[in-house]
C-alpha cells in the first residue's frame, strides 16, 4: 500500500457544527426548512463548532492522516451582495490550522447542501444567479484558504440533493417536479464547472474534483430489456453527474429522452462550453450500495424513501424507464440499504475505465442505532462492513485502478438529515444527550490498527469473481 494513501473520515458542516446562528452565520435552507416544519434539526448537532480541536486530535490519535469536511456558505458569506463574514473565515482557518498541527491533510468540500436561505428565497438552484453566487463563494474560499488546502471538491452529491429536493420532495425545497429537477441539475453542474474555471484561472495549488453518491447499476438478468433499463438507471443515478463533471458532457441519450416531454431549451451553448472546458482533476465517490434494476413493468413513478429505520419501506420505480429491486440473497440495513461490498469493487473498475481519473472513496459507512452510554460501543458490524469495503478497494487497486484515499462516514456521530441523530455512522460515539461526550468505538481502534499496519491486516480478495 502506498504510504501516501489518505485514510480518514468525513463530515459536513450542517451535520456536525451546530452554532447555527452564532458569529453572524446566516440561516441556510436546511435551518429554515427544519424549523418551519418542526423537524429534528442540526441547531446543535455534534457541537463541533466548539469541540473541533478534540475531534481533530482524536482523528490523529486514531492513526488517520486526512479529514474531509465542508465549508458552510451561510457562515462565510453574509448576503446576496457577497459580504464576507470574517468570523466564519476565522473559524475555518482555525480548523485548517488544527489539521496542520495534528498532521491531518484537509480535503475540503465547498458545498454540502447548506444553501444560504437568502439564495433559496430567490429560487435557489432554480435560479441561474445562484450559479454565479456559488462561483463567487468558491473564489472567496480559494483566496482565503488556497495556501492551506490541496484537495478541493465543488459539490457533495448533486444527485442526492437535487433528486431529493426537487423530484422526491423529502429534502428542501420539498418539490416534486421533473422540469424543476432538470433546471436544478443543470444549474448545479454548471456551477461546478464555473468553480473549476475559477480555480484554474486563479492558478491555485492543488487539485479540484466533485463528489458523487455512486450507485453502480446491476441488472437482474442479461436480457436486452434489462440492459436498456440499466442504461436508464445509470443515466438517472450516475452519468448526469460523472459524465458531465469528468468528460464535460451530459449523456446525450438522457437529454434526448427528456426532450420528448420536457423543455431543454435552457441548456445554452455558452454554458455547455464552460462545462466542456472545465472538467475535474479527480472524482470522489461516496459508496453505500449499488442499484439493482429490472425493466419497468407498469404503474406511475414511485419514489419512496425510508427515513423511519423500519425495513421494507423504500421504493424506486421510474415510469417507462426502470424499477429498482431487492436482491433476496443480500442483507439490508433497517433503512433498506443493501450491504454489497462487491458493488464497490466493480463500480471502481467501471468508473476508472470510463473516466481514467484518480478516484477517492470519499464516503463509506453503515448507519445503525447504537447505545452510546457504554464505555466503548462494540460495533463489530461496522468493522466487518469497513473491512469488506476496503478489501473491495484493494482488489480494484490490484486491477490497476488509481485510488488515492478512503474516508469513513463519519469521523464521529452527527446529525443525519431526515434520519436525525438516531442513525449513527461515527467511528467515535457522541452522546448527544450527555454533554456531547466523545468516546471512540471499537471500529475506531480497528481502523487505527489497519492504517498503522499499512492495510496488511485486512482479508484480501474476498470478492474476486475468478
Ligand atoms: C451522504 C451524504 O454526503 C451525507 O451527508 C449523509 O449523511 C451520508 N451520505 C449518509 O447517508
Amino acid at each position: 500500500m502506498d504510504k501516501n494513501f489518505l485514510w480518514g473520515g468525513a463530515t459536513a458542516s450542517y451535520q456536525c457544527e451546530g452554532a447555527w446562528d452564532i458569529d453572524d452565520k446566516q440561516p441556510s435552507m436546511w435551518d429554515c426548512y427544519l424549523h418551519e416544519n418542526n423537524l429534528e434539526n442540526g441547531d446543535v448537532a455534534s457541537d463541533y463548532y466548539h469541540r473541533y480541536e478534540e475531534d481533530i486530535r482524536m482523528m490523529a490519535e486514531g492513526g488517520q492522516n486526512t479529514y474531509r469536511f465542508s465549508l458552510s456558505w451561510p457562515r462565510i458569506i453574509k448576503d446576496k451582495e457577497g459580504t464576507v463574514n470574517l468570523k466564519g473565515i476565522d473559524f475555518y482557518h482555525r480548523i485548517l490550522d488544527t489539521c496542520k498541527k495534528y498532521g491531518i491533510e484537509p480535503f475540503v468540500t465547498i458545498y454540502h447542501w447548506d444553501l444560504p436561505q437568502y439564495w433559496e428565497l430567490e429560487g435557489g438552484w432554480l435560479n441561474k444567479e445562484t450559479c454565479y453566487a456559488f462561483e463567487q463563494f468558491a473564489k472567496v474560499c480559494f483566496e482565503h484558504f488556497g495556501d492551506k488546502v490541496s484537495y478541493w471538491t465543488t459539490f457533495n452529491e448533486p444527485k442526492w440533493f437535487i433528486v431529493n429536493g426537487y423530484f422526491i420532495g423529502n429534502y428542501p425545497p420539498g418539490l416534486q417536479d421533473v422540469q424543476k429537477t432538470m433546471y436544478g441539475a443543470y444549474h448545479v453542474m454548471y456551477a461546478s464547472a464555473l468553480a473549476v474555471r475559477a480555480f484554474r484561472v486563479g492558478n491555485y495549488q492543488g487539485e479540484i474534483g466533485i463528489v458523487h453518491s455512486y450507485t453502480p447499476v446491476n441488472g437482474v438478468d442479461n436480457t436486452i430489456e434489462t440492459k436498456i433499463a440499466m442504461r436508464y438507471a445509470d443515466n438517472y443515478c450516475n452519468n448526469w453527474i460523472l459524465d458531465t463533471a469528468a468528460l464535460g458532457e451530459f449523456p446525450i441519450d438522457l437529454i434526448a429522452r427528456l426532450s420528448e416531454k420536457y423543455d431543454v431549451s435552457f441548456m445554452k451553448a455558452e454554458d455547455l462550453a464552460v462545462i466542456k472546458n472545465y472538467t475535474v482533476d479527480f472524482i470522489g465517490l461516496n459508496y453505500y450500495a449499488r442499484t439493482l434494476v429490472k425493466p419497468y413493468t407498469e404503474g406511475e413513478t414511485q419514489l419512496v424513501f425510508n427515513h423511519s429505520g423500519k425495513k421494507g419501506q423504500s421504493k424506486v420505480i421510474i415510469k417507462d424507464w426502470f424499477e429498482q429491486v431487492k436482491d433476496p440473497n443480500s442483507e439490508y440495513t433497517a433503512w433498506d440499504t443493501e450491504i454489497y461490498p462487491k458493488g464497490l469493487q466493480d463500480g471502481l473498475i467501471e468508473a476508472w475505465e470510463r473516466y481514467e481519473l484518480p478516484i477517492f472513496v470519499t464516503e463509506n459507512g453503515v448507519g445503525v442505532r447504537e447505545d452510546v452510554t457504554v464505555d466503548c460501543v462494540q460495533d463489530d458490524y461496522r468493522i466487518e462492513f469497513m473491512n469488506d469495503h476496503i478489501n473491495a478497494i484493494m482488489n480494484a487497486m490490484d486491477k490497476g485502478v488509481d485510488i488515492r484515499g478512503y474516508y469513513a462516514w463519519a469521523s464521529f456521530d452527527l446529525y443525519s438529515w431526515k434520519n436525525g441523530v438516531e442513525k449513527r455512522y461515527g467511528l467515535v460515539a457522541v452522546d448527544f444527550g450527555n454533554e456531547q461526550i466523545r468516546k471512540p468505538k471499537a471500529s475506531y481502534y480497528w481502523f487505527k490498527e489497519m492504517i498503522e499496519s499499512n492495510a496488511k491486516i485486512i482479508k484480501r480478495r474476498k470478492f474476486e469473481k475468478e
